[in-house]
C-alpha cells in the first residue's frame, strides 16, 4: 500500500516522522534511485526500493500469531494448485507470509497456528521440543488394552517409530468409541496411522489443545490473535526442561512390534 515516505520510514524504524522529514528535505532518501525531496512523496515497500544515505530500507514486519478453530476441508498451505479451499481464506489478508505452525489433515479440525514468525513456527514444530498436542479421535470399534498398550509404549512398525501416546476413554456410541490422545510428535497423519496400525480407523479427529492453549471461546471457522504472554510462554515451554508429565515419555517402556501381535496385518 502507499502511503507517505516519511510514514514509510518512521514505520521502518528509520527516525521520528519529523526526523524523516528532514531526511528528505536534506536529499538524503531515495526511491528507485531517484533523490526525492518533495515532503508529500507516497511510496509502496512492496514495490519501490527506498534507501537512506545509500543504504537499503526494509519494512519491519509485525509479528502475527494466531490461532484459528479449523473446520474440515480446509487444506493446511499456503496455496493448492487444485485450487481446493485453504485454511488462509479463513483468516483476514495482513499482507504477510503467514504459514500454518504444522499441519492439521483436510478432514481434521480444531486448534490451528499460524503465524509470520518463522524462528517461533520452528520452536513449536521441532521434534525435539516435545509440545503436548492433544486430540479427540473417534475410531471404528474399541481398542482393547493390548491394543491401546502398543500406542502407549510407543508403537513400531515397519516403516516409522512412533513415540509413546497418552490415551484416555471419552466415551462411546454404537460401534464408536471416543478417545483422548496426547501426542508431542507431528508426523504426517500421524494419529489416523497409529490407529489404523492396531486395526481401528479414525472416523473422525480434532486437536483440541496446543501445550496450554485451548479453543475456549472459539467457533469453528473462528480465529483470535494470541497474546504476547501466551507467545512467550510457547516459547518458554519449548525451550524448557519438559514438564513431569513430559518427562515419563524420555524412558519409553520396551517397544512391541505391531506385527507381533497381527502377524497377518496387511496394508
Ligand atoms: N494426526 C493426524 O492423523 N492428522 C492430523 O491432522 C493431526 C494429527
Amino acid at each position: 500500500m502507499e502511503e507517505r515516505l516519511q510514514k514509510l520510514l518512521a514505520a521502518a524504524g528509520v527516525a521520528s516522522r519529523r526526523k524523516a522529514e528532514s531526511l528528505i528535505a536534506a536529499g538524503r532518501v531515495s526511491v528507485n534511485g531517484r533523490i526525492v525531496t518533495e515532503p508529500g512523496t507516497k511510496a509502496d515497500f512492496g514495490k519501490d526500493h527506498i534507501e537512506v544515505d545509500g543504504e537499503a530500507v526494509t519494512r519491519k514486519e509485525r509479528k502475527i500469531y494466531v490461532m484459528l478453530n479449523k473446520p474440515a476441508g480446509y487444506l493446511c498451505t499456503v496455496s493448492d494448485p487444485q485450487g481446493r479451499p485453504t485454511v488462509l481464506e479463513l483468516l483476514p489478508d495482513w499482507h504477510t507470509r503467514l504459514y500454518p505452525v504444522g499441519r492439521l489433515d483436510m478432514d481434521t479440525t480444531g486448534l490451528l497456528l499460524l503465524s509470520n514468525d518463522g524462528a517461533f513456527t520452528n520452536q513449536m514444530i521441532h521434534p525435539s521440543k516435545r509440545i503436548n498436542k492433544v486430540y479427540r479421535v473417534t475410531v471404528a470399534g474399541s481398542p482393547d488394552e493390548e491394543d491401546l498398550a502398543l500406542l502407549r509404549g510407543g508403537l513400531v512398525t515397519e516403516e516409522e517409530t512412533f513415540a509413546p501416546a497418552k490415551i484416555r476413554f471419552l466415551s462411546k456410541k454404537g460401534k464408536k468409541t471416543t478417545w483422548e490422545v496426547v501426542i508431542h510428535e507431528g508426523k504426517k497423519r500421524q494419529v489416523r496411522r497409529m490407529f489404523r496400525e492396531i486395526g481401528h480407523e479414525v472416523e473422525s479427529l480434532a486437536r483440541t489443545n496446543f501445550d496450554f492453549l485451548s479453543l475456549k471461546g472459539l467457533k469453528e471457522g473462528e480465529w483470535r490473535f494470541l497474546k504476547k504472554e501466551e507467545v512467550r510462554r510457547l516459547l518458554r515451554d519449548a525451550k524448557g526442561a519438559p514438564p513431569p508429565e513430559r518427562a515419563r515419555f524420555a524412558a519409553p517402556p520396551p517397544k512391541r512390534k505391531t506385527r507381533e501381535r497381527y502377524p497377518f496385518y496387511k496394508k
